[in-house]
This record gives C-alpha cells, structure tokens and sequence, in this order.
C-alpha cells in the first residue's frame, strides 16, 4: 500500500469518526502515539493526515496538547448569506444603532455585571502601572510625553511583532488612545472628505462611525465568515468605483472572527498597488488567536502602504485606552494628527505596561486567557448548534464572538428592545451594515465565561428571537 494512500485512508477514517461524533466539538482526539499503534502507520503518515484536516478547518493543533475536534462536517459547507454590493453612500447611523452600538461595546449578553475576581493577569498589569506611579519623580508630571509615545513601549511592541513574523522598528510605531483612534488616523491621514472607503460587510460598526463624522462614503465588500473580504468582490469594485482605502481585519474579523487565506492577502496587495488604495489593517484581535497568530498583512506590505491599527483592549484591557498604529507612507502625517488629536499618551500608563510586556506578564495572560477562551467558544458553539431549526454558526481560531444566521424569518432589529426588557443584550446583525442586512443574524461573544445567569441569558435567544417577526 503506498503512503499516499495510507494517509488517505487515515484522513478519511478520523473524517468520519467526527461525523459520528466519536469525537466531538471541542475534545482530544487520539495521540499521534496511539494512533500510530493502533492504526498501524509512521508518524509522518499520522501527522500528514492530521496537518490535512487541520487545514480543512476539521482540527485544531493546540501545542503540547494535541489536536482537538475544531467543526462538525457539514457546518462548513452551509453557506451564510452573501452580501450584495451596493453604489458609495453617505453613512447615516439611526439613534438605534447608536444605542446598541455603546450597550454592545460591552461584548456581553448581560448588563454591567462588575462581579467575580481580577484575573491574574490584570492583578499583575495593575501591580505594574503601580510601580511605574511609585517611579514618577521631579518634575516629569508637568511635561507631555513625545507624541510617538514611550520608547519602552514601542520596543516591547516591536519585540511583540517580530515573535509573531512582523520585523518593525519602534520608530515606525506611534502610540495611540486605543485602536478606534488609530483608525481615525488612519482615516484622516489617507482620504479627504468625500473619498470613498471599502470595508467589510459583515464589518466593524466603529469604522462606520468614523466614516460618518470624517464625511467619507462607504462601500462594502461582501465578507465570508471563513476567510474574510471577497477579492473578486473588491476587485469588480474597484473597477467600477474610485476607491481611496479599504478598512479590512485579515486576522479574525469582526463579527465572524474569519480568517483572511495568504493568497487573498497577496492579491489585496496587488489590488492596492493597481489601484492606489491605502490599505488600513485592523488587527486587534490577532493575540485573541487560539493556535497560532498568523503574519499580519503588514509583514508582506513591500509597497509601505499598509497601515496597521491595533490595541491592547482585546488582548489585555479595553480600559488601558491605549493603542498604536504604523502609517507605512503616512506615518509622519499620522504622527503630527497624533499631537493635534491628543497632544500625548499617558507616560506612567504606558511605562508600566511596557514593564508588564518586558517581565514576561503579557505573555503569560496571552496563555491563559487562550486557554479561558477555548472553552467560552466551544461552549456557545455546542449551545448554538442545539438550537431547532436551520442555525449557521460561524466556528472562528481567534477573536472573541461568533456570528449566527437564523434561516427563519426573525428580525433581530426588532428582538434587541424586548431583550432589554427582559435583561438580555442583542448585538443585532443590521450594526454589521449601512443598510439594512442581516436582519436575521447576531453577533455571540464569548469573551466572558459561561456563569449560570449568562447561560441563562443565552437560553433565552430563541424565544426572544422567535417572537421577533
Ligand atoms: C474590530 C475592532 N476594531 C477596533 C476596535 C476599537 O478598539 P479600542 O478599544 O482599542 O479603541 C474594536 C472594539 O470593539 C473592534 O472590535
């Protein structure tokens, strides 16, 4: 028998026990060790076959645990509704939204809790920033910091950056007030009033903000919930429309946490050059990863037109409010709105989470945290697939919230002001839009843990969702 066909064999065999649920969501499958005995095979064939269906999306290798089941077959291969290209239009967000969007910021079922204890990590941010005020001596507090931010901080950073496969120096690093604000200026610093700006659609409804009050025009780009923002989609855009910057997350996109493929990237960078696009590169959610974070686009920009946003609010503290930004061309333009926008960052803050970075701290929250977020995942995912009827749930590596589309009519608009009522948060779908899709679809986080009353909560979805028609 040849190899080839042996891992085959192998691949299709595990297939199927999956199918069965031999294997469920979420557990270890058999050692390399045991399979190799009880399969008869080498371990080259074994860990062929279980590369394969970790790269069809079937398994998840986490390091030194093993592979584990990540999707049930099937779930891949129904479709979620694609969006559909509309002209430039002017963004005009409803005083509904606005609402949903401040409630939903807070990426949880349930309204302010503020219960349970500090994880470690936070315990041991805050002993950090602690020292780094103990520090503070002379006359320092009267002075503000220079505008690209604590050297410190932007060299931990680009250590950060080089594990991951991205080489930066700390010079083209300038400290930001949290990633909304990098991308304001990114914004600012590569469009002028009434440019044109495609983004992803499901996509990010901050970015839709600020496009609303720079007075840019959107458009939106169908997004698939496995590998992110159609290059075919962009590029009939980009044909028919001029376009000055595309907004695009390649690492786990918000809401569906997709993952943009390299050759998308590569064709991105070529759309970019042809078409002279700034390319803005949301990626917050690249330390949410629960294997291992793939090269940011920017690491593969040769053209210096990649602008890359990013924060410490997903990986570590959203109160931090601290952020950074690398404007590739515009980055010395980006700079100088740094100072106009807010004059300097907060030097204790930073130094402190600069400590945090360089003892060893942010690594070790990264490790636990992934380890919390797996379970909170699997857990919704197994809860949201239990649901009767036709439910599309999206299975992300990274980021902390699923997307779900209901195939039956349900108007999640309509659901979130009953949820209120009865003490549950909707983050409805239409946030996700400019106009009006997704009615039928919700974003899920799973960035807390699943406590009885949040469980509760969830339990709650489809009644709400059922009387929404
Ligand atoms: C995709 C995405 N980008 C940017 C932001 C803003 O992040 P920050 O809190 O760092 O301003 C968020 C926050 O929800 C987000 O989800």
């Amino acid at each position: 028998m040849s190899s080839d066909y042996r891992y085959k064999q192998l691949e299709n065999w595990l297939l199927q026990g999956i199918t069965e649920q031999r294997w469920r969501l979420g557990e270890r499958l058999p050692s390399i060790r045991a399979l190799c005995q009880e399969r008869g095979l080498s371990k080259a064939t074994v860990q062929h076959a279980l590369q394969r269906l970790e790269a069809r999306g079937f398994l998840e290798a986490r390091p030194k645990a093993g592979y584990f089941v990540a999707l049930k077959p099937g779930e891949m291969s129904k479709s979620f509704s694609r969006a559909r290209i509309d002209a430039p239009r002017a963004v005009n967000i409803s005083e509904l939204l606005l609402d949903i969007m401040r409630r939903s910021a807070a990426f949880d079922l349930l309204p302010d809790l503020n219960s349970g204890d500090l994880p470690p990590g936070i315990v041991a941010l805050n002993r950090s920033i602690g020292r780094s005020l103990r520090r503070q001596k002379g006359e320092g507090y009267q002075y503000y910091d220079e505008p690209a931010g604590d050297w410190r901080l932007r060299e931990q950073l680009a250590l950060h950056s080089a594990r991951r496969g991205w080489a930066v120096s700390p010079d083209e690093l300038c400290i930001t007030s949290g990633c909304q604000h990098a991308l304001f200026l990114a914004l600012m610093a590569s469009c002028e009033r009434g440019d044109v700006v495609a983004v992803e659609s499901p996509g990010f409804y901050g970015v839709l903000q600020l496009l609303e009050q720079l007075g840019l025009r959107v458009i939106e780009v169908p997004t698939s919930v496995e590998s992110g923002m159609d290059m075919d989609a962009l590029e009939t855009v980009l044909k028919r429309w001029h376009v000055s910057a595309c907004v695009v997350s390649p690492t786990f996109a918000t809401p569906a946490g997709s993952l943009m493929p390299t050759e998308s990237k590569l064709r991105l960078l070529g759309l970019a050059e042809r078409y002279n696009l700034a390319i803005i590169e949301d990626d917050i959610y690249a330390d949410t990863a629960l294997g291992t974070a793939p090269d940011p686009l920017k690491a593969m920009d040769c053209d210096n037109r990649v602008i890359l946003c990013s924060s410490f609010s997903k990986s570590l503290s959203r109160d931090l409010r601290l952020g950074w930004i690398s404007g590739a061309r515009w980055h010395d333009r980006i700079q100088h709105l740094k100072l106009v926008t807010q004059l300097a960052t907060s030097r204790y803050l930073q130094q402190g989470v600069a400590d945090f970075m360089a003892d060893g701290g942010f690594a070790a929250h990264l490790r636990r945290q992934r380890n919390e977020l797996r379970v909170n995942r699997d857990c919704l995912i197994a809860e949201l697939r239990d649901w009767s009827g036709d439910v599309r749930v999206s299975a992300p590596q990274g980021g902390l919230t699923v997307w779900v589309e209901l195939a039956q009519p349900v108007d999640t608009l309509k659901a979130y002001p009953r949820g209120l009522e009865q003490g549950v948060i909707i983050t409805p779908g239409p946030l996700f839009s400019v106009s009006g899709q997704f009615t039928n679809c919700l974003r899920v986080s799973f960035a807390h843990p699943w406590t009885a009353s949040r469980m509760q909560a969830l339990g709650r979805l489809p009644m709400l969702l059922a009387g929404s028609v």
